[in-house]
């Protein structure tokens, strides 16, 4: 079976399947970077991570037009969410002048479109300064208004170009106009993937269709509601899911534990606990933590201990604790494939990184084993790269919602319209 094939119906094909010299191209991108409060790029990863895909166009003589949103702007110009910086990092990069159009749509970008010559790259303003941008699609159908904005804005990118290229792993699972409209409306002319969607799609369909085995899964943040989907798909899957941050105390506190102040999703308590009865008809185990890093308040460097099985009132926990630590490393150890999705407790106030850190260091030496090993994008994958481990893990992805989305299984539509391989 075809990994790639196994996720979006069919294998797409992809840039290099198309001749585009001389032809415009229009290339949807993530480039929502992390901005500091001067608008500064706090991680270009998402820039460089395109890169692969925009010199193949430049390098074989095609003229580029990238368009991409960042930050949810809700249809207003904010000039903090501008992309400029963006289209200077990628002058940068790239060693060559990228044009910057100060609007996405319109007669002047038009025109600055069609000015462009072969090997040319241009980059269009935010493309979510217009709310047609977002209009979602169960909206347009039901309302002829919002249908007839979206498809004009939609067909105001599409008419600069001439072929079309998906590389936005990480808005596939959204139906934006550039994203899904755009496509449509550009039936029979190329529309394809670009690499780092091939590559997302690679490494994250095979691990779900053809795991090397012990396959385990590593889940965490704040809430089990956000990852019941992941779940549901991934007990059937996995041998073993290992289940720490805020949402293991849904879990424990169903299972009768005192778990004091701790953060709990009471109205998905049920839920939990059916997700645990469905792991175990499914044989898989699930490893909850057996202690916990708590403190009384929430702030950085908070006096803490450590609460072996229950959390006393007025107690909250954190992170997991040298136990909890112990166990999962333990059960990562010998594993083939590893999936990992979530931090282990408050990542982002030390000292209640700890857990999460372990944990990284050992899905690190489970690739040093020979492990095949991905990190969802969103804060596991911040907290990797923060450590330095990145050349450590098979494949980070750039997606957070997307990764998430497609470990539960889902099917992306803005990528099933785009062209198969014969
Ligand atoms: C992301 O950062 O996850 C993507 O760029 C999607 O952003 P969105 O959640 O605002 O659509």
């Amino acid at each position: 079976m075809n990994p790639v094939g196994a996720y979006t119906e069919m294998a797409k094909k992809t840039i290099a399947d198309v001749d585009v010299r001389g032809k415009k191209v229009l290339m949807r991108c993530d480039f929502n970077v992390p901005l500091d409060d001067e608008c500064n790029i706090t991680s270009d990863d998402r820039i460089v991570k395109a890169l692969p895909t925009i010199r193949s166009i430049l390098d074989r003589g095609g003229a580029l037009i990238l368009m991409s949103h960042l930050g949810r702007p809700k249809g207003q110009r904010d000039d903090k969410l501008s992309l400029a910086p963006v289209a200077k990092r990628l002058s940068e990069l790239l060693g060559q002048d990228v044009v910057f159009s100060e609007d996405c749509i319109g007669p002047k970008t038009k025109a600055k479109a069609q000015a462009l010559k072969n090997g040319d790259c241009m980059l269009l303003e935010n493309l979510r300064f217009y709310k047609e941008e977002t209009i979602k699609d169960k909206a347009a159908k039901e309302d002829a208004q919002l249908r007839q904005a979206k498809d004009d804005f939609a067909q105001q990118l599409a008419d600069m170009a001439d072929v079309y290229v998906d590389d936005a792993f990480g808005t596939a699972h959204r139906d934006n106009a550039s994203m899904y409209t755009v496509p449509t409306v550009m039936e029979g002319k190329p529309r394809v993937i670009g690499f780092l969607i091939e590559k997302e799609l690679k490494f994250l369909g095979q691990i779900l269709s053809e795991p090397d085995r012990p396959f385990v899964a590593i889940l965490g943040g704040a809430k089990v509601s956000d990852k019941i989907g992941v779940i549901e798909n991934l007990v059937s899957k996995v041998d073993r899911i290992i289940i720490g941050g805020a949402m293991a105390y849904t879990f424990l506190k169903g299972r009768g534990k005192n778990i004091g102040n701790s953060l709990c999703e009471n109205d998905f308590i049920d839920k939990a606990l059916a997700l645990l009865d469905q792991a175990a008809e499914a044989d898989c185990e699930v490893v909850l933590p057996v202690d916990h890093r708590v403190v009384r308040e929430l702030k950085p460097h908070a006096p803490h201990r450590v609460a072996v099985g229950d959390v006393d009132p007025g107690w909250q926990a954190v992170d997991i604790g040298p136990l909890a630590v112990k166990a999962f490393t333990d059960k990562i150890a010998g594993a083939k494939t590893v999936v990992w999705n979530g931090p282990m407790g408050v990542f982002e106030m030390p000292p209640f990184d700890e857990g999460t850190k372990e944990v990284a260091l050992a899905v690190a030496k489970a690739t040093d084993d020979g492990a095949g090993t991905i990190i969802g994008g969103g804060d596991s994958a911040s907290a990797v790269k923060k450590l330095g481990l990145e050349s450590k893990i098979t494949h980070i992805s750039t997606g957070g919602g997307a990764s998430l989305e497609f470990l539960e299984g889902k099917k992306f539509k803005c990528l099933a319209i785009l062209d198969e391989e014969e």
